[in-house]
């Protein structure tokens, strides 16, 4: 199954890059990125025309990189702009890929596909990472499985009960009302349950002496692998926002077909400028995918003859709703893609 390629892709939180070249493979296209002196962050194919050393081994020098092998130097558009051999000639034809990338909610979003087509406004709309009522702890990890498989296993949080006790009460599935829900070309899983026991991770926030209240989750996916969790508790009767909210996106770029680079934030309404609550939620939910869900999601995989999950006869159970939706619509965008010619790069 190809990438869809005309889309923006999470390349990094934008601290990640600074003057330090970084080597990241995205759709499998090794990827130089830097922060360039101007301050603009510049993504460039990761291999020297000349005998093909990786650029990330090289320096910055302005908004240039320099080859760490033999000094060629290529400016933020890909074009080799010095040649220290041979008297200084450059051929004119000497250049490298370069991909556009827009910094938007401390995200680096990178784009594969055709320049031309990178348009800012198709960058995923997260306005939740900028919303001044939240603060933030944001963590990324290695997954060793395709992303397809990582977007499931976040389209269905009835799997929270059994690998993460610390996120929920026994028996919790079986209490949570589910539905899945589709607004064109985006999915939402929905999980609502009254009377709950308030979670580990909820009593961190919580105000009052309540042992039980409503919860809701709203999984939300935007095509190719962008997900943005609405969760929190709340004393019955009340508003969403009255209650405990813990919001999370979970921003996910293939790097190969067996393999995902997961970039994750998590905010909160209440404690804010508590160092220790940042640090608990950071630990916590940097614990549950690395420790929990990526070793479940890998072995997964070698139980798995390829990524094609429905060549493979799964038994869909009614909790696989929002993720078999999301896989639809996206099979079904790569496949237009393909049929315009616009997949071709
Ligand atoms: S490999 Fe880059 S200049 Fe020679
Ligand atoms: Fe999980």
């Amino acid at each position: 199954m190809p990438y869809l390629q005309n889309c923006w892709y999470a390349a990094g939180w934008s601290r990640e890059f600074v003057e330090t070249p970084i080597a990241r493979t995205i759709l499998e296209k090794p990827v130089v990125l830097f922060r360039g002196e101007s301050g603009a962050c510049i993504a460039l194919d990761d291999r020297c025309p000349h005998r093909f050393a990786p650029l990330s081994r090289g320096r910055r020098s302005g908004d240039r990189i320099v080859c760490g092998y033999h000094g060629l130097e290529f400016d933020a558009t890909g074009r080799c702009v010095h040649n220290p051999h041979g008297g200084g000639n450059v051929p004119a034809a000497l250049s490298i890929g370069a991909y556009p990338l827009v910094e938007r909610y401390g995200m680096a979003w990178i784009w594969m596909g055709a320049s031309a087509a990178a348009d800012p406004d198709r960058i995923p709309v997260l306005p939740v990472l900028e919303d001044p009522a939240l603060s933030w702890v944001y963590g990324q990890l290695h997954v060793s499985a395709n992303y397809e498989l990582v977007v499931d296993n976040l389209l269905d949080l009835t799997h929270v009960e059994f690998l993460h006790p610390f996120l929920a009460a026994s028996d919790n599935a079986a209490r949570t009302h589910f539905s899945a829900r589709q607004a064109g070309d985006c999915v939402t899983a929905i999980y609502t349950i009254t009377g709950e026991p308030i979670s580990g991770l909820f009593q961190l926030l919580w105000e009052g002496d309540d042992t039980t209240a409503d919860m809701h989750a709203h999984m939300h996916w935007q095509a190719p692998s962008n997900l943005y969790l609405d969760v929190g508790m709340h004393a019955p009767g009340r508003a969403h926002a009255d209650g405990a909210l813990i919001p999370s996106v979970h921003l996910l770029t293939p790097e190969t077909e067996d393999s995902t680079h997961y970039f994750w934030g998590a905010g909160r309404n209440r404690r804010h400028g508590d160092e220790q609550i940042s640090g608990m939620l950071h630990y916590g939910t940097q614990n549950a995918f690395e420790n929990e869900d990526e070793p479940m999601i890998r072995a997964v995989r070698s139980r798995m003859n390829g990524n094609d999950l429905f060549a493979q006869r799964p038994a869909l159970l009614s909790i696989d709703e929002a993720s078999v939706r999301a896989r639809r619509v996206l099979k079904r965008l790569i496949e237009a893609e393909v049929a315009t010619g616009s997949h071709a790069i």
